[in-house]
């Protein structure tokens, strides 16, 4: 066995190994909007659900290598509003795509070629390439760290989810239909399908 002390590690290698070794992780493609109005499209794999009461979800934009912030941290800190959107085979590539570093100026719904769909309870748009939208209110900012590869924890509270009629079974997302995909190391992905689901019940004894 050979353990790696996070200590003894330059953060690119730390990053290496975590995105290597926690997967596949689920992909928050989120919307925000600059305190100008400027739309703002990208993924984020450091992400997940936390609690239902209310209902929360994280995600963690990390500082580049320059020690820069992300558009998307600098626009819902100065507008306390952002969709996620949940990420799916058939857009994977336009996801992928709006990772690019493009400035602030540039939407990535155009760079991309990706659809707005107005948003009920936020300014953001949502992505109608998506099945599943969840309209977001910021709730608190946590830093952890500063410097290269440091990260924000995006704290937010889930105020409404659209899901699209067809990934719906008896009124609720069907999970073999949806077709998640999830974030693993280095350019791997993985994809939700029918091969790839199986079924476990909760034990009913010790
Ligand atoms: C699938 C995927 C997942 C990503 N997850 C993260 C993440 O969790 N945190 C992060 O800081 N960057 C992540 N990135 C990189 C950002 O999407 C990228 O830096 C993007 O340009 C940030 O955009 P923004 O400056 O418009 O916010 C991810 C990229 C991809 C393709």
């Amino acid at each position: 066995v050979k353990e790696f002390l996070m200590a003894e590690l330059e953060p690119r290698d730390r990053y290496q190994l975590l995105t290597r070794s926690v997967g596949p992780r689920p992909i928050a493609f989120v919307s925000s909007l600059s305190k100008d109005g400027i739309g703002n499209l990208a993924p984020f794999s450091y992400f997940n659900v936390g609690g239902a009461n209310p209902p929360s979800a994280i995600i963690c934009p990390v500082k580049d290598r320059n020690a820069n912030t992300k558009d998307t941290l600098n626009n819902i800190r100065d507008t306390g509003e952002y969709v996620i959107n949940i990420c799916t085979r058939s857009f994977a590539e336009k996801m992928s795509q709006t990772s690019f570093a493009y400035g602030p100026e540039i939407d990535e719904f155009d760079a991309a070629g990706l659809t707005r769909v107005p948003s009920v309870h936020v300014k953001p748009p949502r992505v109608g390439e998506s099945p599943i939208h969840l309209e977001m209110k910021l709730f608190q900012l946590v830093e952890h760290g500063q410097g290269p590869l440091s990260s924000d924890y995006i704290i937010g509270e889930i105020l409404s989810i659209h899901c699209d009629e067809t990934v719906l079974t008896d009124g609720l997302p069907d999970n073999t239909k949806i077709n998640h995909i999830g974030r693993l190391g280095e350019s791997w992905y993985s994809s939700v399908d029918e091969q790839s689901l199986f079924e476990l019940e909760r034990p009913t004894k010790p």
